[in-house]
């Protein structure tokens, strides 16, 4: 037990008061040693979701889950180490494509992910559906892959903020994952933890994100940077929309395939994915100083792709962290693939794809197998769905919108079949067409005010 009662922290929540930075300190170090049970961090977690956590908690929290394990130091491998993290989506494969990107122009990539958290998706189970891949690298193995190959890609090591990977899986199963301080302590704790000299964040609002409104999304962004600046990295935000799943592929190893065509140059129809990656890539490479500015980044970051260094550096880093390296040559002779079921317009389909809700598809990805429902759920690597039709795409009764892929039984999948049709919505002409790409916000405030 801590030296604090749990129960006296939980009532102090509860009733809206705020909590000593130490008294916090102490619940995350000792839920973190397995003092403290499962059911009590979780009615903490409900009552710091209800009632908030100001910033003085927020940065106490993060500072203590930060602390919950080593913070390395990469001083070794030269040039500025960049990272990203997404603040959570659908279809949000970036992460995939983007460490190769970027580790091909010369900038150093030292990337921590999580698993996929409510209706969404996370880097490392996406990682671990290419066969063989390893995400548990030791710290040394770590520290020495980044420094040969100059990218790694790993989940949080027993070492490695393991408060955030206790309380991350925690929030998962008790609906306590949508709250600005949790998002924000979550990634930063593990960011700042990897050794990283700067930051680039995608935080997304929308219906498929966990800011659902602007207004949040904004004060997530300010937040976080915030936090990174306090702590002496370079952070930048971009804020984008996430209404409509990213790209076509939903779930695990749909998502791998969908990386892969698009380190091979092969974009057409994910020109939404596209337009996030590369202002991103702009981003990191900017920080990592080999870049003039971002936009100069997107153009190299774009050439990389062009010339295949981009590719090949996948291909590396697949096989240095174990992966099937075939798999990424041949990735629709994925052993073990269920065969597609498809999911048919229905009569009142006419006209154009409107929309498509992605926190709809997101669970319909859960429910197929892709993600979790408790903390002791296997996820199946090969589960999810990929859309065949996209908004301001033609549309007739009839005709294919998406494909599932799932070992579930058929009644099963017959309801999320219905749920991923009533996904989609139809109008007489195509919706316009706006960027995804909102705003971006840095310690001098937000770029367009
Ligand atoms: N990504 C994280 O790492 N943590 C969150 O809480 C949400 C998104």
């Amino acid at each position: 037990m801590p030296d604090v009662r749990v129960s006296d922290l939980i009532i102090a929540k509860r009733d809206g008061k705020a909590v000593l930075p130490n008294d916090l300190a102490q619940l995350i170090y000792a839920y973190t040693q397995d003092r403290v049970p499962d059911y009590q961090m979780s009615a903490f977690l409900m009552a710091a979701f209800l009632q908030g956590l100001d910033a003085t908690e927020t940065a106490a929290l993060t500072d203590a889950m930060l602390h919950s394990g080593v913070v390395l130091d990469l001083s070794a491998t030269p040039g500025i180490k960049v990272d990203k993290h997404s603040t959570g989506g659908v279809g949000d494969k970036v992460s995939l494509i983007l460490a190769p990107l970027v580790a091909a122009c010369g900038v150093p990539v030292p990337m921590i992910s999580g698993r996929g958290l409510g209706h969404s998706g996370g880097t490392l189970d996406k990682l671990e559906s290419i066969p063989g891949f390893r995400t548990n690298l030791t710290i040394h193995e770590y520290q020495a892959q980044l420094e040969d190959l100059g990218v790694v890609m790993i989940g949080q090591t027993a070492e490695i903020a393991p408060a955030d990977r206790k309380l991350y899986a925690l929030r998962d199963v008790t609906g306590t994952v949508e709250c600005i301080p949790f998002i924000a302590s979550s990634i930063m704790s593990k960011k700042l933890a990897e050794g990283i000299d700067a930051l680039v964040l995608d935080v997304k609002c929308g219906k498929g994100a966990f800011m659902k409104t602007e207004a949040d999304a904004r004060r997530l962004a300010e937040t976080l940077v915030g936090i990174g600046e306090r702590f002496g990295k370079d952070t930048v935000a971009l804020l984008t929309r996430m209404d409509v799943p990213l790209g076509r592929g939903v779930g695990n190893w749909p998502e791998v395939v969908e990386s892969i065509r698009c380190l091979r140059g092969e974009t057409e129809g994910v020109e939404d994915l596209m337009e996030v990656t590369l202002a991103l890539a702009g981003e990191m490479l900017h920080l990592g100083g080999v870049a003039d500015s971002p936009e100069a980044g997107r153009a190299q970051a774009q050439a990389a792709i062009a010339s295949g260094a981009a590719f090949e550096k996948w291909g590396a880093l697949v096989e240095a962290q174990g992966g099937e390296v075939s798999a990424l040559h041949h990735p629709d002779q994925r052993p073990g693939q269920p065969a597609p079921v498809e999911v048919k317009a229905p009569d009142t389909a006419q006209g154009y794809i409107a929309g498509i809700d992605a926190l709809a598809i997101g669970y319909a990805a859960v429910d197929l197998g892709a993600g979790r429902r408790t903390k002791e759920d296997a996820v199946d690597p090969t589960a999810g769905l990929v859309l065949l039709k996209k908004p301001g795409e033609a549309v007739q009764p009839g005709d294919v919108l998406a494909q599932l892929f799932s070992r579930k039984g058929s009644q099963a999948v017959a309801d999320i079949t219905m749920q991923v049709q009533g996904a989609f919505s139809y109008a007489a002409s195509p919706p316009v067409a706006t960027s995804l790409v909102l705003d971006r916000y840095t310690a001098g405030g937000w770029a367009a005010s």
